[in-house]
This record gives C-alpha cells, sequence and structure tokens, in this order.
C-alpha cells in the first residue's frame, strides 16, 4: 500500500515539475521533451500521414505474399507463401526532423511526379494531422521539400530586435521564421502597405519614424486626414504636407530635387547617387503617405486637376526616385484600381508590399498582385485580435508572415523630439547648391 502511494506521489510530482519546467522554460523544455516525443511519432506515423494526405504513390515491389493453396481433407485451408509482384503505397522518404525555434523542420525526397505545390497544397491537412499550428512548405532544390511545422503561433507575443543602425535600414518587427523583419529602403525603394482600420498600419509606420529618427535621412510626410497622424512627428520631418494645396507643392519640391540630383549624377557620370563620393551623397528623403487614398480622391470637379497633377508627380516620384534616394512608403485601406489609374501604376512601382488584416479578398489581391494564392489566404485569415501581423513580400519573390513590434505614437512622438536636430530643413535640401558640390567631383574615368 505504502509502495503505491510512493509511487503515486512520485508521479504527481515529476507531473508537476514538467509542467513548471514548461511553463517557465519552454525552450528547454521542448529541445529536451517534446521535441525528441514529437520526432519519433512524427516518423513512426509516417506511412498513415502521408496516405492520409494523398502524398504516396502505388509502385510495384517484389514480395513475400501468402496465398491460399489447396483446401485439404480436414476442409482447413493450407495457405502457401509466394514471391511475386505486388502494387504497394510508397511514402516520401523522411530524414529526421530537425528541431527549430517555434517547432521543427524536416526534408522529403519527392516522389515521381510530385511538385512542391502538391506538398503546399496538403499542408493544412499535414498540420491537422500532426496537431501543430501551421505547416510551410519549401524547396531548396530539385527533388526536395523541406517542411518547417510550427507548433505554435510565433507571432502572437514577439520580442523586439536591437535597433539597426545601417542607413535606411529599419527593423520593425519578427517574421514567423523568428528572423527580423526589415525594411531596407537601400534594397526595396517603395512600399505599399495595405490594411482595414486597426490592423496596425500606423503601428508600421509608427516604427518606421522610430527607426529612421537618428538616422542621417529626411523624413516627407503627406497626411490628407486633417494631418491626425504625422503632426506629432514634425520637429522630425522636413516637410509635411496636410491639405490638397500643400501636397501638390510639396511634390512639386520632390521633382525639382529629382531633377537637380540628375544633373550632379548625370555630371558626376554616377548612375545612382550611392555612386558619387561618400561625402557628397545628397541626403535620402523618405516620404511617408497616410490614407494613399485621399490622394486621389475629389470632393469636386474643381479638384479634379490638382489630382491629375498629384498622381501624375507621385508616380514620377515612384520611377525616379530609387536612384537618387527618393524613397516611397504608402499606407492605405483600400488601393483599388477604382481610385484611378495612377494608382495601379504606382502599385506597379512598389516592389515591397504588406498586407495587414484586410475586409475584402480585392484588396489582399491588389496588394500582394499575383503572389501564391497561399498567400492571399493567409493574408485573409488574420485574425483581429492580432493587429500588427502582417503578409509581406518583397524583391525575393517569398512571402512571409510577420509582425511589427508595438510602437506606440508616444514612443514614436518622443524619438521624434529627441532627435529634433537631425531634421535637415527642407530649404536646405531642395536649395541646395550643387555647382560648388560638381566642381569638387572627379571627372569620370575613362574606358
Ligand atoms: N504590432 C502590434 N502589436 C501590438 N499591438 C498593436 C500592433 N500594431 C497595432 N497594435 C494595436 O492596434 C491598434 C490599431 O493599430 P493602428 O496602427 O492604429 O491601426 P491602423 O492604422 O491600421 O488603423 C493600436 O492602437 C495598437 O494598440
Ligand atoms: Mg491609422
Amino acid at each position: 500500500m505504502s509502495d503505491l502511494l510512493i509511487v503515486l506521489t512520485v508521479l504527481a510530482a515529476s507531473a508537476v515539475g514538467l509542467w513548471a519546467w514548461r511553463r517557465w522554460h519552454y525552450p528547454s523544455f521542448w529541445l529536451v521533451i517534446g521535441y525528441p516525443l514529437m520526432a519519433i511519432s512524427i516518423r513512426a506515423s509516417w506511412r498513415k500521414v502521408a496516405l492520409g494526405c494523398n502524398l504516396t504513390k502505388k509502385r510495384q515491389r517484389w514480395w513475400f505474399t501468402t496465398v491460399p493453396g489447396l483446401i485439404e481433407s480436414t476442409g482447413v485451408v493450407r495457405v502457401r507463401r509466394r514471391f511475386q509482384r505486388v502494387s504497394v503505397d510508397t511514402k516520401p522518404f523522411m530524414w529526421l526532423p530537425k528541431p527549430t525555434r517555434y517547432g521543427w523542420r524536416v526534408t522529403l525526397h519527392m516522389l515521381e511526379g510530385q511538385i512542391p505545390a502538391d506538398y503546399a497544397d496538403a499542408a493544412e491537412r499535414l498540420a491537422h494531422s500532426w496537431g501543430v499550428h501551421a505547416v510551410r512548405v519549401s524547396s531548396p532544390r530539385p527533388g526536395r521539400v523541406i517542411l518547417t511545422a510550427t507548433t505554435r503561433d510565433p507571432l502572437s507575443r514577439v520580442e523586439r530586435f536591437p535597433i539597426s543602425s545601417e542607413l535606411l535600414k529599419v527593423t520593425v518587427g519578427r517574421l514567423e521564421t523568428g528572423a527580423p523583419w526589415v525594411i531596407d529602403f537601400r534594397t526595396v525603394p517603395h512600399w505599399m502597405n495595405a490594411g482595414a482600420t486597426q490592423s496596425g498600419k500606423s503601428n508600421l509606420a509608427n516604427a518606421l519614424v522610430q527607426g529612421l529618427a537618428p538616422q542621417p535621412v529626411a523624413l516627407v510626410g503627406f497626411d490628407l486626414k486633417g494631418g491626425v497622424e504625422f503632426t506629432p512627428y514634425s520637429p522630425r520631418l522636413s516637410a509635411l504636407a496636410t491639405t490638397r494645396r500643400e501636397c501638390v507643392g510639396l511634390l512639386e519640391d520632390l521633382e525639382e530635387l529629382m531633377a537637380d540630383r540628375m544633373t550632379l549624377c548625370r555630371t558626376a557620370g554616377a548612375r545612382n547617387i550611392w555612386q558619387l563620393p561618400e561625402d557628397r551623397q545628397p541626403v535620402p528623403v523618405v516620404v511617408l503617405v497616410d490614407e494613399l487614398a485621399e490622394l486621389y480622391l475629389m470632393a469636386d470637379k474643381s479638384e479634379k486637376d490638382e489630382v491629375a497633377k498629384t498622381s501624375t508627380a507621385l508616380l514620377r516620384v515612384a520611377q525616379l526616385g530609387r536612384a537618387f534616394g527618393i524613397y516611397l512608403f504608402c499606407c492605405g485601406q483600400r488601393i483599388g484600381s477604382d481610385l484611378g489609374p495612377g494608382v495601379t501604376a504606382l502599385r506597379a512601382q512598389c516592389s515591397g508590399r504588406i498586407c495587414h488584416r484586410v475586409n475584402d479578398p480585392e484588396t489582399a489581391t491588389m496588394t500582394l498582385g499575383d503572389l501564391d494564392p497561399a498567400a492571399l489566404d493567409s493574408a485573409r485569415a488574420i485574425p483581429a485580435e492580432t493587429p500588427g501581423v502582417a503578409i509581406v513580400a518583397s524583391q525575393d519573390g517569398q512571402w512571409y508572415r510577420a509582425r511589427s513590434f508595438y510602437v506606440s505614437e508616444q514612443a514614436a512622438e518622443s524619438a521624434a523630439h529627441t532627435y529634433a536636430d537631425r531634421a535637415p530643413s527642407w530649404a536646405d535640401i531642395t536649395g541646395a547648391d550643387y555647382s560648388e558640390l560638381l566642381g569638387t567631383i572627379p571627372e569620370p574615368r575613362k574606358g
């Protein structure tokens, strides 16, 4: 009796111990206990799972099979063994799963006739069969697929990364893979940031303001919602347009600035401002637009010309800005072709796409374009409880689920005040006299 009591006490104590371990230090618990159990069960159940998810193929194999032989006089059937060809279900070969920060990853050899899309189609089935949060499919080389399973949503809580100190690079959040989500204007110059209200668009703009404030860049804001979003950051902004008139003026300034820099580069024989000598490079300008649609909507006919001007100027900035250090970050609830042809053309120039939670499928389609349909499904499945979660696509053709760090308006505002002295004045930027500068640039080398 007392033995049983001891056994029960030990079992209860170890259960509590395991629970506490899992609760207080999940990563080590996962590595030591959770992952090995998971790996064994995945390997053991792979045949059944692959069969259930239609990932197996029929193959002919030589095999010993039992076939009924003669019926003996006693009425008992004599069973004979025979070596013959039979058809069997073959499962894709699976390597040993490897633990990752949020789950595990495993490489499979695809069977003949299979493509990675077959596995992507089965991803949801696999996730349910394995009881994990999600399964993502990638194919690093022909014939292989890597399935990455996440046991829980890594984006339900994201820890901050240290601030990036590189020019025009801002770490704004974390990708689903655990890697930092970096907005790098030098590699992807223009961005579209779409999402319904309360989806986290402004939060991302705050993160950009906070990240760019200490850097030697000029920030310019377009905020036609009366300036409520960007006015608090005005100490760090070099220019801010809050009415349509100001908007037209500011865009004209930007076009002139671009023309000046174009002349500068041409004279110096440089293709873009980054090829100029380092101490001669003009200051990069990041243009933040809140509620893009406001730039295109007109209250009445009288605004038609201004809207047309705005649209053309913005498009020119997008087309030529990259080489001359002018970068766009456009936020909007809807970025649809119904706003006018200018929007579609602008969208084509923005290779960086961010789609937060959206209300209508068209906005997701418009923002993410012709990406993998799974990206669109994923965008539409973003729940309202996790603002800041978005689907991010940039030039590498891959898409990721990501979540921005929470940056309150106060935090961004305080950064704007702290670094107010780093805001170059707009007059200095637009009125920069390049003639002196041109004299100091050596003639481009011939040959
Ligand atoms: N990454 C995030 N993490 C946590 N909370 C967030 C995040 N992004 C946004 N939020 C919350 O969601 C609310 C709405 O975000 P906001 O950026 O104002 O949305 P939008 O500009 O799209 O309307 C904010 O008040 C903020 O509290
Ligand atoms: Mg907002």
